[in-house]
């Protein structure tokens, strides 16, 4: 016989009152013992907040609010609250030590458009399945790194394909040379980046003339100027609406990009063979079908299969070529560190086109990346955190969904972690051998940390490296003019030079 509980309403009702005064009480005892206040910060505006108090280098402004509010404090963008990350130990709180409780993103406007919220690098959710998708997007990167190259010279496909790439480059260089004289050297480069980006990705090259490839090129300068950390869009919601065209190019772009890459997929999955990994598409169609197989359900559904191919191509293509715009600036306007560079490529690898493997033997070169990486910081805040929980930070409540700015920039010109931090001196990282000091490489902070860090970071650093060696190998980079060339940055996401010419000549 079944039990039959018979309790009257008026015991129901009793029970949820004295539960319900519990609850209240438990809140308030709490809410008297936290005594938790927000972070400190300047005075905000209606509407706009504090965006006019950010100027041109919002970097720089939070650098000067810093010594007034301490580390840690809160801003209003537009009518969102926003808390600025700075200082090692703190960023470190945020990033690795409280990871959990800050591993989130915002919901903002710019990024509502990458792949309606599938995305690995912007989608709002954090959890399990986001979790999931990041291990398996990073274990795809790593077994497609490790695929075997088509010729015995390389040691895996990337390199070969990076390799390639930089050789074309260094020939595109000399034509342009050649045909002006002088020439800007970013377009060349970016559509180099792009193409490397392309055979990582979908294991071909396109002719530098393909209008499909250009196209999608020329419009992500203008995407890029859309998701710049401020803007207004994301931080005062009526702007959206407005026909601003940095708001509008994010749409073009994205409808552009999805569409290359939805296609390229499609076709990857025609021609897939599970023996032959041809690129990281292949590699993230393997390991779906691999989990496929034991009878649970397919880890990525070909959306996110899409919007991961998509995360990597977009993240891997800006962030590489503007670091090589920042290189070649400062190679033309150090010459005596060019020729440091050089001598050290002749006498460690000679004629033969350099390799991955070199990198260990070049301390010099590695040293002149790093200190580009730290003294330029051209990705001047990580892409923004959201505090998944109330958490306390430097004794303040963040509560839930604030949205967190990490400034990096910060970190990399910190006096007390750096000797002369606005000098640029690649020797800093280099011991009275001229070894590298792998504990200070470490300590310069360009791809974020903990659960939110970059996953590029070994492609790209490989990429960079070849690409930086096979032209120094090859050639001369010169100035057009005597006077230095402006360093001041153009603020965005990735800041980039001002626009510049160089002139090459072949070294003899
Ligand atoms: C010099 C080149 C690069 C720099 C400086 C860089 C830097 C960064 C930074 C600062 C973040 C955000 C970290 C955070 O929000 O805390 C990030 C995220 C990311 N990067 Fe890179 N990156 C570079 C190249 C690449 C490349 C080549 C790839 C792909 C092959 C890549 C893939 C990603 C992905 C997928 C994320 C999103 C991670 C996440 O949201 O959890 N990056 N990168
Ligand atoms: C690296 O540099 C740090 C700081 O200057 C120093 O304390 C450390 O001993 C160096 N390590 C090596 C292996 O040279």
């Amino acid at each position: 016989m079944m039990f039959e509980a018979k309790i009257s309403l008026s015991e129901v009702m009793a029970a949820l009152f004295t539960m319900t005064l519990i609850l209240i009480s438990v809140r308030i005892i709490g809410n008297m013992t936290k005594k938790h206040i927000l972070p400190p910060g300047p005075w905000s505006l209606p509407i706009v907040g504090n965006l006019l108090q950010l100027g041109e280098h919002p970097h720089l402004s939070f650098i000067q609010m810093r010594k007034k509010y301490g580390d840690v404090f809160l801003l209003k963008l537009g009518m969102i609250p926003v808390v600025v990350v700075n200082g090692l130990d703190m960023v470190k709180q945020v990033l690795l030590r409280d990871g959990e409780s800050f591993a989130g993103r915002p919901k903002m406007h710019s990024f509502s458009f990458f792949a309606d919220g599938k995305s690995l690098s912007f989608s709002v959710e954090y959890g399990e399945s986001w979790k999931l998708h990041k291990k398996i997007a990073s274990k795809a990167l790593r077994s497609f790194s490790k695929s075997e190259a088509k010729t015995s010279t390389c040691s895996c496909l990337l390199e070969e394909h990076v390799c390639a790439e930089a050789s074309a480059l260094v020939k595109m260089f000399l034509e342009l040379s050649l045909e002006k004289g002088a020439f800007d050297p970013t377009g060349i480069t970016t559509c180099t980046v792009a193409n490397i980006v392309c055979a990582l990705c979908f294991g071909k090259r396109y002719d530098y003339n393909d209008e499909e490839f250009l196209s999608m090129i020329r419009i992500n300068a203008d995407f890029l100027k859309a998701t710049s950390i401020v803007n207004p869009a994301d931080f005062i919601p009526w702007f959206r609406y407005l026909p601003i065209p940095a708001v509008k190019a994010a749409h073009g772009f994205y409808e552009v990009l999805n569409n290359f890459i939805a296609q390229r997929v499609e076709e990857h999955y025609t021609t897939y063979d599970k023996n032959h990994l041809r690129d990281i598409t292949d590699a993230l169609i393997s390991i779906s079908n691999d989990k496929g197989s034991d009878g649970k359900a397919p880890p990525l559904s070909n959306d996110k299969i899409i919007s991961t191919v998509n995360d990597i191509f977009g993240a891997g293509f800006d962030a590489v070529s503007t670091c090589l715009f920042w290189i070649f600036l400062y190679l033309v306007n150090n010459p005596d560190i060019q020729t440091k560079i050089q001598e050290e490529i002749d006498g460690k690898i000679g004629l033969r086109s350099p390799r991955f493997d070199d990198r260990k033997d070049l301390h010099y070169t590695e040293a002149f990346i790093s200190e580009i990486l730290r003294h330029t910081s051209f990705i001047p805040f990580t892409i923004p955190h959201r505090a998944t929980k109330e958490t306390i930070l430097n004794g303040y409540l963040i509560p839930q969904d604030t949205c967190i700015f990490v400034n990096m920039y910060q970190v990399n010109h910190d006096e007390t972690l750096w000797e002369n931090a606005d000098l640029f001196r690649p020797e800093r990282f280099l011991n009275e051998n001229g070894e590298l000091n792998k504990s200070l490489v470490e300590k310069v902070l360009v791809f974020g940390m903990g659960i939110r860090k970059c996953l590029g970071e070994d492609i790209a650093c490989n990429e960079i490296f070849i690409i930086l060696t096979t032209i120094l190998q090859q050639l001369k980079l010169e100035k057009c003019f005597q006077d230095q060339l402006d360093l001041t940055p153009v603020y965005g996401l990735s800041m980039k030079p001002k626009p510049y010419q160089i002139q090459v000549v072949l070294r003899t």
